[in-house]
């Protein structure tokens, strides 16, 4: 099969022919259709997070795929071949970039009937933190939420579809963003847009119950904004997000670090509000396969409004 391959940290990238992988117990192999892009892929690759996440080379990088069950290992009875399915690919092996990959049974989903693979591609781990990070570490009730919200990041992978999710709960949201972007973030569910490029951007806008920061990791700057016993919580894992988190000034606010936890249970909440039309996966942009380097510098950019999608078949 295709694949992309780093072999070193800081290393190229390069199409090369590799073994189609075998699913083991609990696995399935999936034919991909389309891979998406996160930052962590590029991160990983440069080193930056060699102590948190070591890389085993030669490493095929991509966390995120959709595509159709082509086998399945010992144990599998919930997928069959031919089955439409996206996954967040387990943390230790990666290897979505590849014309074949193997996710385990608990981070597979059944892909939404209609829904786009690329798409269905950039929905999981960007999904996922949106999720995780809005109800499980904000506390931001799933229905009925009365509360104010503030997005920051509005238009990027994880952002665009945190807006999406908490203005499903209910909440009122105020997405941040670019103002190339305001349009976007209103036609996602924002009730307001914050252009972050204008001076003063918050004012008048506090206080927020929840701000969930899917850009810089420093809570510093929100922690005035938060009602009494607001919630700070950030998926860019800054030191200073980890530091605040056991201690900050303001009593009675909280400062929550995000951390993915993959689970299918998790993405098939996210393809529910799909298939009821309250969460769709905004496209940056597309690259074949072979310009996956490409694609990582329009990541690395910090300008892609959506989720950068690659398309492997
Ligand atoms: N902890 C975890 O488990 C976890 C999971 C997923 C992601 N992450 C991390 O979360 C971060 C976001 O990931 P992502 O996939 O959403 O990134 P992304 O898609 O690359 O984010 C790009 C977006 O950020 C916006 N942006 C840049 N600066 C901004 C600012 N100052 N204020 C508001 N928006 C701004 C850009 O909009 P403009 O062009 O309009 O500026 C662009 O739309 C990354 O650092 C990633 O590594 C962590």
């Amino acid at each position: 099969m295709r694949a992309m391959v780093i072999k070193a940290y800081g290393g190229p990238m390069s199409l090369e022919e590799r073994p189609r992988p075998t699913p083991g117990p609990e696995q399935v192999l999936v034919r991909v259709i389309a891979a998406s892009v996160n930052p962590v892929d590029w991160k990983m690759a440069s080193g930056a997070l060699r102590l948190f996440i070591p890389v085993k080379f030669p490493w095929v990088p991509g966390y995120d795929i959709a595509g159709e069950v082509a086998g399945v290992g010992a144990g599998v009875t919930a997928f069959s071949v031919g089955m439409r399915v996206h996954a967040r690919i387990a943390e230790s092996t990666a290897g979505g970039s590849a014309e074949y990959a193997v996710a385990g049974v608990d981070a597979v989903a059944e892909i939404p009937a209609g829904m786009d693979p690329g798409e269905a591609a950039g929905l999981p781990l960007a999904g996922m933190t949106a999720l995780q990070g809005l109800r499980d570490r904000t506390m931001l009730p799933m229905t009925g939420a009365r509360e104010r919200v503030l997005i920051v990041g509005a238009s990027g992978g994880v952002g665009h579809l945190a807006v999406q999710i908490a203005r499903a709960s209910g909440a009122t949201v105020v997405g941040v963003c670019s103002g190339r972007n305001a349009a976007l973030g209103a036609s996602l569910g924002a009730h307001e847009v914050i252009d972050y490029t204008q001076p003063d951007p918050y004012g008048g806008q506090a206080p927020f119950d929840v701000v969930y920061d899917c850009v810089a990791g420093d809570p510093g700057p929100f922690l005035p904004l938060l009602t009494p016993k607001g919630r700070y919580a950030s998926c860019v894992p800054a030191p200073a997000t980890f530091l605040r988190a056991l201690w900050n000034p303001f009593v009675g606010k909280s400062v929550l670090p995000v951390m993915l936890k993959s689970n299918a249970a998790d993405l098939r909440v996210l393809d529910t509000l799909v298939e009821a039309g309250k969460l769709r996966v905004v496209v940056d942009s597309r690259f074949p396969l072979e310009a996956l380097g490409e694609a990582w510098a329009r990541s690395k950019s910090g300008r892609a409004a959506g989720k950068i999608v690659i398309e492997v078949a």
